[in-house]
């Protein structure tokens, strides 16, 4: 199963991810969980531990593997580099492993909006079609805000798509936004995740307002989540209300 995680900065989108990657994995399955995000910090959500979270490098930063697998040095454009290098061995080699859950960091290119044809953007396209294609057990795309950035191909390898909000109307507005993005794309196997819910009033205002997006399941609002952090301890051990309602989520998501 393939997942995608998406909304709004700051919404919770890499700590629902950690929890669905700790949930899969303590129940048996082999996880591979990607960070996406410019900034990564699904590592810090998962409990890494500092010798571990060294060992992670953002794909997008490794100059050298860049230079050997794309024929050109990162940073240049207009010279003769390969658009298909060669990436298949690269999920295994470097991404770390704790707990059960396979972390791989992508980094970001900055392509200044213009989609700029360079070997490093040449490399994590690649790499992100790779990882769509594959076989893999379960999948988990921490990704940031829009889906601009999500191809075809997204749309017939991804089972679903989350799209996590906070019960604002804003936050709403902007997942009506995805989903139209989505849409557009055709992607339509979309569930609506609410994260930092208060009280049943909340919970309600997310059912009622949800702009036609079916309600995976909600997350309360706990102030465990930034403990967990501080403390560098994984959500999923450190909150059990929210490990119960990730629960019951991952359940759903593999009965679809
Ligand atoms: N259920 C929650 N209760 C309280 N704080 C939360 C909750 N979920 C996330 N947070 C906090 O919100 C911030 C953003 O969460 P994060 O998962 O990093 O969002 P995103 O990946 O969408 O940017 C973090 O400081 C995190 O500790
Ligand atoms: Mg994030």
């Amino acid at each position: 199963m393939k997942l995608a995680i998406s909304g709004k900065g700051g919404v919770g989108k890499t700590t629902l991810a950690a929890l669905l990657a700790q949930y899969y994995a303590d129940a048996g399955r082999q996880v591979l969980a990607v960070d996406a995000d410019p900034s990564p910090c699904l590592a810090g959500a998962l409990g890494f531990p500092p010798e571990l979270r060294e060992m992670l490098h953002p794909i997008a930063e490794m100059d050298a593997l860049i230079e050997e697998r794309t024929g050109a040095k990162p940073g240049t454009i207009g010279g003769f580099f390969t658009i298909n290098p060669r990436v298949d061995d690269i999920p295994e080699r470097f991404s770390v492993l704790y707990k059960g859950v396979r972390l791989l960091e992508m980094g970001s290119v900055d392509t200044g909006g213009s989609g700029c044809i360079c070997p490093e953007a040449a490399m994590l396209k690649t790499l992100f079609m790779h990882l769509l294609f594959r076989e893999e057990d379960i999948l988990i795309l921490d990704m940031y805000a829009g889906v601009e950035h999500l191809g075809r191909a997204t749309v017939d390898f991804v089972d679903a798509m989350l799209i996590v909000v906070e019960p604002t109307r804003r936050s709403i507005g902007t997942a009506a936004q995805i989903k139209q993005l989505a849409n557009d794309i055709g992607l339509t196997r979309l569930w609506m995740v609410g994260n930092k819910v208060r009280n049943a009033e909340e919970a309600e205002f997310l059912e009622t307002n949800s702009p036609g997006l079916p309600l995976l399941g909600w997350l309360p609002a706990d102030l465990g989540v930034q403990e967990a952090d501080r403390l560098g301890i994984p959500v999923y051990e450190y909150v059990p209300a929210l490990r119960q309602s990730t629960s019951k989520m991952a359940v759903d998501l593999l009965k679809e």
